[in-house]
């Protein structure tokens, strides 16, 4: 089968092509220099050279903070990008695969989201990933939606200046004791790795639609650093960060858990757990293999936010 991979040297874009070629099919990655999503035009051509039969398209521009700043090009690349690719792949006669995010739920759940809650976006980045979810079911029907979350792979996340959660916990627990992490945000940290697979399997079927595509069970990023150690052997003081110690400069969820229903009720979900996808990245991670003790401690000054 021929892919084309959008974004294809991202965090994610990186993995779904690899994942693909195992598979024995033939991959077209374009990248961010060879193609712009916003602009129908410029998608033609690359698209036309390719012929896939199925287009994958993990282009974002995600930066949370970046997409409130600058509305108009969020919408550009999130939901005008997803459309222009739907009116492309309609033509060609292609499948196409958009990544979506957990972003479109308001966290007020307090349980995890089946794909049929009504999403309720709190920022413009999940209002701009929705449109471009729309846009897509209107303009085409062979498609699969993947809403996913809190993503870390071997590549580096583009958009996010390079570092995943994983590698940032790594670097500051060898830089400083002391790290300080929120526990009031719950997600299910999603290996690339994971979800490349479960996007394959998906594309050999013609189950269409939207699905919710994460790690099974949740953590708040706390627990997530805390597991982070423990798993790298990792000695470093790790501390819950008070709630208004550093307050999000935009709202995100509190809670944004997705159950992959869609998945699981056609007996396609791929993922294990968000513990056994961490213990897989840190095996083949080289900054795991630094064996220290994991302690714990209150009085702690450092905090990140993912
Ligand atoms: N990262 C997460 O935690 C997370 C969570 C939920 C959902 N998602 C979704 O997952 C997808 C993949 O995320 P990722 O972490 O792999 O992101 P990433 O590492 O930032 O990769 C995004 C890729 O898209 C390219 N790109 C950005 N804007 C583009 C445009 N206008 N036209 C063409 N290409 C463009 C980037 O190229 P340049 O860098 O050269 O611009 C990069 O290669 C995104 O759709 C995102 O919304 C991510």
């Amino acid at each position: 089968m021929r892919v084309a991979v959008i974004g294809a040297n991202g965090q994610l874009g990186t993995d779904v092509v690899r994942e693909f070629v195992r598979n024995g099919d033939e991959v077209c990655g374009v990248t961010h220099a060879e193609i712009e999503v916003s602009s129908l035009e410029s998608i033609r051509g690359p698209m036309a050279a390719a012929k896939p039969a199925v287009i994958v398209n993990t282009a974002a521009m995600h930066h949370v903070e970046k997409c409130e700043q600058d509305p108009l090009q969020a919408y550009a690349v999130n939901a005008l990008g997803a459309r222009n690719l739907a009116l492309i792949a309609l033509q060609m006669g292609a499948v196409l695969i958009l990544i979506s995010t957990d972003y479109v739920f308001d966290g007020a759940k307090r349980e995890p989201y089946l794909e049929s809650d009504p999403p309720m976006p709190l920022n413009v980045y999940g209002n701009t990933k929705l449109a471009g979810e729309a846009f897509i079911r209107s303009t085409m029907e062979k498609h699969f939606i993947l809403r996913t979350s809190a993503l870390y792979g071997q590549s580096p996340c583009r958009a996010k200046g390079g570092r995943n959660f994983v590698e940032l916990m790594l670097k500051l627990a060898a830089e400083r004791d002391e790290l300080r992490v929120v526990n009031d945000e719950i997600v299910s940290p999603t290996s690339t790795a994971e979800l490349a697979r479960q996007i394959v399997l998906l594309s050999r079927t013609d189950h269409f639609g939207l699905y919710h595509a994460t790690a099974e069970g949740s953590c708040s990023w706390f627990e997530f650093a805390e597991r982070i150690f423990e798993i790298a052997c990792v000695r470093v003081k790790l501390a819950i960060a008070g709630p208004d110690e550093f307050p999000a400069k935009v709202p995100r969820p509190k809670y944004s858990v997705l159950e992959n229903h869609g998945l699981k009720k056609l007996g396609l979900n791929s993922f294990r757990s968000w513990e056994e996808g961490l213990r897989s990245y840190l095996a083949s991670t080289p900054s795991a293999n630094q064996p220290k003790a994991i302690e714990q401690s209150s009085d702690i000054k450092m905090k990140t936010h993912p």
